[in-house]
Order: structure tokens, then sequence, then C-alpha cells
């Protein structure tokens, strides 16, 4: 958390900017009867926006968990919670995640990340079914978020290097729970998308390339502790994955929801995330500093966020979302090649 705040974290190359909307000179439309709200997942909410995973844990997180629950009902967005293992496992500070079930958000999403479903170290426990139930009652779920970090944990000095059987596992918990697969800034392929279809996953947040690196963030971590192999690794991969505008292009046809998320940091990034054909968008990076400032600096990040996505939506006269997927874009710059993989 310290590190994202205080640090630069982002990736190098902003992906969302290769994708240009086409302009309308005569929108056909008055900019009041814009019209942002969506159904995501059976839950009505009045921008496609999800503020997706970050925090909770520790004493701090309940004052950042609890502005951006009570700002996201405010504005009637979704919203997710960090990795809810050491609440569930250990009983740490579950009152920095249950805040959250005190907002009326209409959609909400616990969170677990997949190295945890599988034994890392003969002795560990692994988050079972017992565990994912007590996770979404702490906050009130209507899903599950499971995260792949992969990336991530091979930069941390302790991180989870055990990946085998992670896929069955999110099988079998897809088979009791409504489950979401997300990333964490390295984007997802379709292959891998359709394996975890194929095992009842019921949608995706691609997090891709091109906003938070958690290549950069444990970098930071690695050089504090002296541990110069991950801090390398770090600076090696900070870049490493698939950019978030690709990656939802190779999911949509997948015919599940896709949330865009990974360096969405306006209004306009999240018109141009359902340009594509995204369902909805997601930003954590975008939101955070708001959030562990207060209430109203949060409630005015959202607001503007959703107000960018409305000019947006003027100015390519789409009245609603589903004339917004139908707007006009061109691909350019380092996302475009990608296009041909
Ligand atoms: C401070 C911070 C903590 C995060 N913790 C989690 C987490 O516990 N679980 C998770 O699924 N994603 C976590 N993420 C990843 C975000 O949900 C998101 O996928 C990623 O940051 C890319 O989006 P962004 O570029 O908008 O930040 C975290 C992100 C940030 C910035």
């Amino acid at each position: 958390m310290k590190v994202v705040l205080g640090r630069e974290v982002e990736g190098r190359y902003r992906y969302w900017d290769d994708i240009q909307l086409v302009h309308r000179a005569l929108p056909e439309v008055d900019f009041e009867e814009v019209d942002p709200s969506i159904t995501l997942l059976g839950h009505r909410l009045r921008a496609p926006i999800v503020i997706t995973g970050m925090t909770g844990g520790f004493p701090d997180a309940a004052k950042i968990n609890e502005n951006l629950a009570r700002a996201a009902a405010e504005v009637g967005v979704a919203m997710g919670v960090g990795s809810e293992r050491a609440a569930v496992l250990k009983g740490q500070y579950p009152k920095s995640y249950s805040c959250v079930a005190r907002h009326a958000v209409p959609l909400k999403f616990a969170n677990i990340g997949a190295p945890q479903i599988i034994p890392q170290k003969a002795r560990d426990r692994v988050v079972g079914a017992d565990e994912v139930r007590a996770a979404m009652e702490l906050i009130g779920a209507d899903f599950l978020a499971i995260h792949l970090n992969f990336l991530q944990e091979m930069v941390q000095p302790e991180g989870d290097r055990r990946a085998k059987g992670c896929l069955e596992r999110i099988g079998e918990l897809a088979q009791r729970f409504p489950v979401l697969v997300k990333e964490t800034g390295a984007g997802i392929s379709s292959s891998v998308a359709e394996g975890l279809r194929e095992r009842g996953v019921r949608a995706f947040d691609v997090s891709g390339t091109g906003g938070t690196s958690f290549a950069a963030v444990e970098y930071y971590r690695a050089v504090d502790q002296g541990a110069q192999r991950e801090a390398r690794v770090g600076k090696t991969f900070w870049d490493w994955g698939i950019p978030s505008p690709v990656s939802v292009l190779e999911l949509v046809p997948l015919g599940l929801p896709v949330i865009a998320s990974g360096g969405v940091r306006s209004g306009l990034d999240v018109a141009r995330a359902l340009a594509l054909g995204a369902s909805a968008a997601g930003t954590a990076g975008g939101v955070l500093r708001a959030a562990s400032t207060g209430y109203e600096e949060t409630r005015t990040e959202l607001a503007t966020l959703v107000h960018e996505l409305k000019v947006a939506m003027f100015l390519t006269g789409s009245r609603t979302v589903e004339d917004l997927r139908k707007a006009p874009y061109v691909i350019t710059g380092e996302t475009r090649p990608w296009l041909h993989r």
C-alpha cells in the first residue's frame, strides 16, 4: 500500500491511449439523456465501473475500504476488497473487510488468491470451501474473485512458487460459488480463459499490463529487504504481460462478462474499454490515493470518472452503453501489433 502510494509503480506504456474513439461532430443526442447504467452479473449499476480489490487485513485498511464502500454505494458502482486470506485463515482484522457489508454497494466481490487454494508448503492450510464461504459472508459478497498473481509471487522473496493444480481447484470452487477470475496487472489470454470457462468460471477481470505493475511494487520491497535477485527480476519483468485492451479483445468473443482493468485512469478509458466490448471497466490504482485521503475525495473521483464517461458517450453519439459498444474506434501504437499475434 505504502509502496503504491509513495513510489513510481505504473507500467511504462499507456495502452489505453492507443484506443482512439472516432469523434461524432453531430451527436444527435442530448447530454442529459446520456445513460451509463448497466446490469452486470445480475446487478444494476448506475455506471459500468468496478473498484477492483485492493485492501484489508490491517488496521488502516478499514478506513480505505470504508471510504470506497460508502462512495461506491453513493455513486452506484461495484467494488471488491483485497485478499481475505489473512482474515479467514488467521482471523486478522476482519473489521477492515466487514465495514464494506454496512454499505449498499450494488455488487460486491470477495477476494482470494489462486496460490492459496493449493498447498504451497507441506503443512500449510489452504483456502477451501469453508473459508471461501466465510470470506463472502464477511462483506456480504455477491461474487468470489479469485486472483492470479504469479508474476508478483516470482518477485517476492517469500513468494509462493507452486501453481500446478490451481485450474482444477478453481473449477471445484466454481461448482459451489459464483466465481470471477482476475489477474493483477499481467492480463489473461484467451487460452487460459477458455480453460476457466470450461470449468464453470462465470466472468473475467483482465487486469492487464499498463497500469499498476506488481513487478514494480515488489521490486521496491525486494530492494528494501536486500533481496538482490528478486529486485533484479522485478526490474526485468516490470512491463511483463498482456496489454489490458488486448486481453479485453481476446476474451470478449468467449461470451462471458469481461471487466476491463489495468491502467484505467479516466472516464475516457472506461469508454474505450466498453467500445472494445467489455461489460464494465475496473480501476484500483486510479482511486487508491483518493480512498486513502477521505470519503469526499473518493466520491468526487468516482463521480468525475462517470462524468468523463458520459462526455465520451455524448461525443460518440451514444445514448446508452449498448450504443457505445457499437462506436467506431481505431487502434494505434504498441497495441496494434498484438492484434496479429
Ligand atoms: C494497493 C493495491 C493492492 C492490491 N491488492 C490486491 C488484492 O489483494 N487482490 C487482488 O485481486 N488484486 C489486488 N490488486 C490489484 C488490482 O485489483 C488491479 O488488478 C491492479 O492494480 C491493476 O489495476 P490498476 O492499474 O487500476 O491499479 C491491488 C492493487 C493495488 C493498487
